[in-house]
C-alpha cells in the first residue's frame, strides 16, 4: 500500500481553514505514480473555463435528478461525491448552481486538491471537503452518497473492479454513480499517437517523451486523418497531451460489453448512457433495416449501437445497485399537464434553410454532435417555440397556455391543439430534446 494510502485520512479539509498540507508524494507503485503525474498535469487544466469532456460540469447534478430521481422536488439534501475530482470542476460547477448540497472531492493529487480548493474559494462555494484518498478507499469516509461522479477514473485504474466496488460501496441504495471512461473503437488514433511515441521515444525521460509528443501534435504535415479527429477535437490542452502520450501504463478503454461485465462484478448496472440514443441501434439504420435489428436482446443493444457507430471514444452513463429501478415520468400519465419538460442544453437550435413541409415560415433544426456523428432533428416553427418554453419550472400546462404557441396552432381545435403538443413533447422526451420531471 502506498505512503499515499496509509496516511490520507490524516490530510486536512481545505475549504475555509489553513492552507491544506496534501501528503508528499509516494514514488513506486501505481497509486504514487498516479498522483506524481496528475500533479505535473492536474487535470482538467485550471483555468476557469477550461474545455470540459463528459457532462458540461453545470448540468450534472440537474442531470442525475432528470435521470435517476425525476420526482425529486429537493436536491438541497444530497449529498455528493466526486470520485478522483481533479482540480474540482465539477465540484465548483455543482456548488455554484446548489450551494445547499454537501460536496465531497477525494483525489490521490496533491496539485489537483490543491486547485481544487482555490477554484472552489475563487468561485464562492463553501461547500465542498476534500480529502487525499484513493478512491479504493472511500469507504473510510463512513459516509454514504446520493451521486458518486466517477469521470476519467476507470481508464486509469489497474484493479477497476476494485474502483467501482469502492464507489458503489457508498452510494444509496436509490443512488447512482455517473461514470465517464474512454471507448475503444474512437481511440484507435489516440492508440497510434501513443504508439508513435513510444517507438520514437520509447525509454526516454517523459518530459522528453512530451516534448516529442507536442512536436507531433503541432506538426500539421504528417497528420493522418485516423489522427486528426482525437488531435483536433480531444487533446488540444497540455493535461489531456500528457494523459495520452506519457501516462504510464496508458489509459485503457472500455467497449460496452467489457463494462456490462465489470459493473456486474461490482453489483452494478447501466441505467443510462448519457447520451441516451446514440446507444439506439436503430439511430444507425434507415427505417426499412430496422426489422434486422428486432432479434437483437434489450441488453445487447446499446453493443450493436456501439459498433454500428464505430467511432465512439467515450463512454459516459449513470449506473446503479442490481435491484434499483429508478423512476420514469412520462407523458401517458394522468399528471400529464403537471410534468415539466426541461431543454436538454446538449442541442444547438438553428434556423433550418428552408421551410419544412408541414408547415411555412422559418423552421428549425436541433443539432448535437456526439463522438463526431451529429444528430439532426427538423423542427416546424410551432415545435421551436414549445421547446423555448421548456424552462425549469415550467409545467405542461403553462406550455399550452402559451398565447404565442396559440396563435402559431390557431387553425387546430382544444382538444387537437392539447394533443399536438402533447404529441410532439412525447417525442421530444423520446429523442431527449428534452427531459421529464415531475
Ligand atoms: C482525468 S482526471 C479527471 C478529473 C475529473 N474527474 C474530471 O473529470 O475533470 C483523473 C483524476 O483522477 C485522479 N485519480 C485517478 N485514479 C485515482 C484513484 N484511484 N484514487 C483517487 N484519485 C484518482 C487523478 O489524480 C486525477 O486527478
Amino acid at each position: 500500500m502506498s505512503v499515499i494510502a496509509e496516511l490520507a485520512m490524516d490530510s486536512p479539509v481545505a475549504i475555509g481553514g489553513s492552507p491544506p498540507h496534501w501528503l508528499p508524494l509516494a514514488a513506486g507503485d501505481r497509486l504514487g505514480d498516479l498522483a506524481r503525474h496528475y500533479d505535473e498535469y492536474p487535470h482538467p487544466p485550471y483555468a476557469d473555463h477550461a474545455p470540459h469532456r463528459g457532462v458540461p460540469p453545470r448540468d450534472l447534478l440537474d442531470l442525475a435528478r432528470y435521470v435517476l430521481w425525476p420526482r425529486r422536488k429537493v436536491l438541497a439534501d444530497a449529498r455528493v461525491l466526486d470520485a478522483g475530482c481533479g482540480t474540482g470542476a465539477q465540484l465548483a460547477a455543482m456548488g455554484m448552481r446548489h450551494p445547499d448540497v454537501e460536496l465531497w472531492g477525494v483525489d490521490v493529487s496533491a496539485r489537483s486538491l490543491d486547485d481544487a480548493a482555490d477554484r472552489a474559494r475563487r468561485c464562492n462555494v463553501g461547500s465542498v471537503h476534500l480529502r487525499q484518498l484513493p478512491v479504493e478507499r472511500v469507504g473510510e469516509l463512513g459516509l454514504e452518497f446520493d451521486l458518486v461522479v466517477l469521470q476519467g477514473v476507470l481508464s486509469a485504474s489497474s484493479d477497476p473492479r476494485a474502483t467501482l466496488s469502492a464507489a458503489a460501496s457508498v452510494v444509496r441504495p436509490e443512488g447512482g454513480i455517473l461514470v465517464s471512461v474512454a471507448a475503444p473503437y474512437g481511440r484507435l488514433g489516440a492508440e497510434g499517437f501513443r504508439e508513435l511515441v513510444d517507438l520514437a521515444r520509447g525509454g526516454q525521460p517523459r518530459a522528453e517523451r512530451l516534448r516529442f509528443a507536442r512536436k507531433l501534435r503541432a506538426s500539421r504535415e504528417w497528420h493522418s486523418r485516423l489522427l486528426e479527429a482525437v488531435l483536433d477535437s480531444r487533446e488540444e490542452d497540455d493535461a489531456s497531451l500528457a494523459e495520452l502520450a506519457v501516462l504510464d501504463p496508458p489509459l485503457r478503454a472500455y467497449s460496452v460489453p467489457e463494462l456490462t461485465g465489470l459493473l456486474a462484478s461490482a453489483g452494478l448496472r447501466i441505467w443510462r448512457f448519457h447520451p441516451r440514443t446514440p446507444y439506439e441501434p436503430e439511430r444507425y439504420l434507415p427505417a426499412p433495416h430496422h426489422g434486422c435489428l428486432r432479434a437483437v436482446p434489450e441488453v445487447l443493444r446499446p453493443a450493436v449501437a456501439e459498433l454500428l457507430h464505430s467511432a465512439m471514444h467515450t463512454h459516459c452513463f449513470f449506473a446503479v445497485r442490481e435491484g434499483f429501478e429508478p423512476e420514469r415520468v412520462d407523458l401517458d400519465g394522468e399528471d400529464w399537464l403537471d410534468l415539466q419538460p426541461i431543454a436538454n442544453g446538449l442541442w444547438d437550435f438553428a434556423a433550418s434553410d428552408g421551410p419544412v413541409p408541414e408547415q411555412a415560415g422559418r423552421a428549425g433544426v436541433a443539432t448535437r454532435e456526439f463522438c463526431g456523428r451529429c444528430e439532426c432533428i427538423a423542427l416546424t416553427p410551432w415545435q421551436r417555440i414549445a421547446l423555448e418554453l421548456c424552462e425549469s419550472g415550467t409545467r405542461v400546462r403553462d406550455i399550452l397556455r402559451s398565447r404565442r404557441l396559440r396563435q402559431e396552432l390557431a387553425g387546430l381545435g382544444r382538444g387537437d391543439y392539447c394533443e399536438a403538443v402533447r404529441s410532439f413533447l412525447r417525442r421530444a422526451a423520446h429523442d431527449e430534446l428534452v427531459y421529464l420531471v415531475g
